[in-house]
């Protein structure tokens, strides 16, 4: 149940060989045995822990009838209940901590686009996990000790910019704290500190590149090396586009507030294949996401996670609302992958019976020819009939005709490709907001009938 993505053009590979044995940590050397017994003792150290301390688990485990000890081996997991956003905007703010306030180091908040933020708490220990898998992640990604990591997540009650940061300082990194916005200057600072890496969502990213463009700087000339992009979904074409544009390996980073932060998973530069989940730290399950039965690896569905470390806010069977699928580990074979997101179950825009994802327009915007890699879709609702428009922005220096042309194209990709009908309007470049952050892809105009 995802979409039907287009075939994929081969990515830039400006690759290494698989990372030597040394450079892997103790538990990305584990073999399948070895974690899966660690994973279990976590798991049934976490299940009690939230079972004792966290009184909505509690109620939740016991009107489903299991008991951590319930827990004998991996796949008794299934049989405890998920939990979902509702449930911590309902124990707002801190009914889900299962250590005393005075415990809490940090606390950050993911604002949803309606209600009360999600509140999520970390101890020390927490801190110190987090930073450490992080800091794998990075590692993963072809950061170094040494490196200059240029960190545009925002800082802030989101978890993107403190999260990499400890991250980055863990491995050895310098961090040049730049958080979001402030463009001109982020330009400036990249050109002058020389950094290796640049760590920012992938709209972000391309808001930069326009950037470097109108300073007269050639992207391509910059010291950046590794581009360590999340927080929102992105496509290959997007990972062409960013690669062409500049002299970087684009690599993707995944994670939620809930979970921990960035750094739950992260795909590793030697293959471009998806992202590793650091699962000593983070237990994952794709579930179908309307009847929650667990699905075999390799099939898609919605994502689950369990926490196995975490002691401030443990976590279980978490809907991520995510769709993705488990496959085998490959440059670190002890975890495995999950497909680079796409689509959420909730972002998915069920345009007159056909289900759409923003991602699949993204991939044919960044393909045609005249157009910047800039859209929006704007949904509204005529004569109870819902419509689509993709806005998208022509490149500098497109003409008349070729935005026409482009606009054409646009809607029979679509059409083919996809199976609905949109409207497209092509606008001058540089029209559209953008972002600093995470993008805002879709404006919802249609009223309720
Ligand atoms: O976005 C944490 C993060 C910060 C991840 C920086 C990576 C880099 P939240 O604000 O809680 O946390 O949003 C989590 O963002 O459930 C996904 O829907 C989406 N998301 C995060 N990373 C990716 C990614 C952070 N690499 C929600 N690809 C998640 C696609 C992503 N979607």
């Amino acid at each position: 149940m995802t979409a039907t993505h287009s075939e994929v053009p081969a990515t830039r590979r400006r690759l290494g060989a698989a990372p030597a044995a040394d450079d892997l940590t103790a538990e990305e050397r584990l073999s399948l045995d070895e974690l899966r017994a660690r994973q279990l003792e976590r798991l049934r150290w976490t299940l009690r822990h939230a079972y004792t301390n966290v009184p909505a688990y509690r109620a939740k485990f016991d009107a489903a009838g299991v008991h951590p000890d319930d827990c004998r081996e991996l796949a008794d997991l299934a049989k405890f209940p998920t939990t979902t956003k509702q449930d911590l905007r309902e124990n707002y703010p801190f009914g889900m901590f299962a250590v005393p306030e005075k415990d809490v180091r940090r606390i950050h908040a993911s604002s949803g686009t309606t209600g009360k933020p999600t509140v999520v708490g970390y101890t020390e220990q927490d801190i110190e996990t987090w930073s450490t898998v992080l800091a794998r992640s990075i590692f993963a990604a072809g950061g170094r000790p040494g490196h200059k990591v240029h960190n545009a997540y925002g800082y802030g009650l989101f978890t993107g910019g403190l999260g990499a940061h400890y991250g980055a300082e863990k491995l050895g990194c310098t961090v040049i704290p730049a958080s979001g916005g402030m463009t001109a200057r982020q330009v400036q600072i990249i050109a002058d500190f020389r950094p290796e890496i640049i760590m920012v969502t992938p709209t972000y990213m391309l808001t930069l590149l326009d950037e470097f463009e109108r300073q007269g700087i050639d992207p391509r000339t910059t010291s950046l090396k590794v581009g360590i992009f999340g927080a929102e979904p992105w496509t290959e074409q997007m990972r062409c586009e960013i690669e062409e544009r500049m002299d970087l390996d684009a690599v993707d980073i995944y994670g939620l507030s809930e979970v921990m932060g960035p750094g739950v998973a992260q795909e590793c530069v030697e293959t471009k294949d998806g992202l590793h989940v650091w699962e000593d730290h983070f237990y994952p399950e794709v579930v179908d996401p309307i009847d929650s039965h667990v699905l075999p690896d390799g099939e898609t569905g919605e994502l689950l996670f369990t926490s196995l470390t975490k002691h401030a806010l443990p976590i279980i069977r978490y809907r991520t609302r995510d769709l993705t699928a488990l496959r085998p580990g490959t440059a670190r074979p002890a975890f495995r992958r999950m497909d680079k997101v796409t689509g959420r179950c909730d972002d998915m825009i069920i345009l007159r019976g056909v289900n759409v994802f923003p991602t699949q327009i993204e991939e044919i915007v960044l393909d045609v020819d005249g157009l910047a890699p800039h859209f929006q879709l704007k949904l509204t609702r005529r004569d109870r009939m819902d419509h689509m428009t993709v806005l998208a922005e022509a490149s500098a220096g497109t003409g008349a005709e070729r935005r026409r042309a482009a606009a054409l194209e646009v809607v029979s990709r679509v059409k083919d490709g996809v199976g609905v009908t949109v409207a497209v309007e092509i606008l001058d470049p540089e029209s559209l907001e953008r972002s600093a952050g995470k993008l805002r892809r879709v404006i919802d105009e249609r009223q309720t009938p």
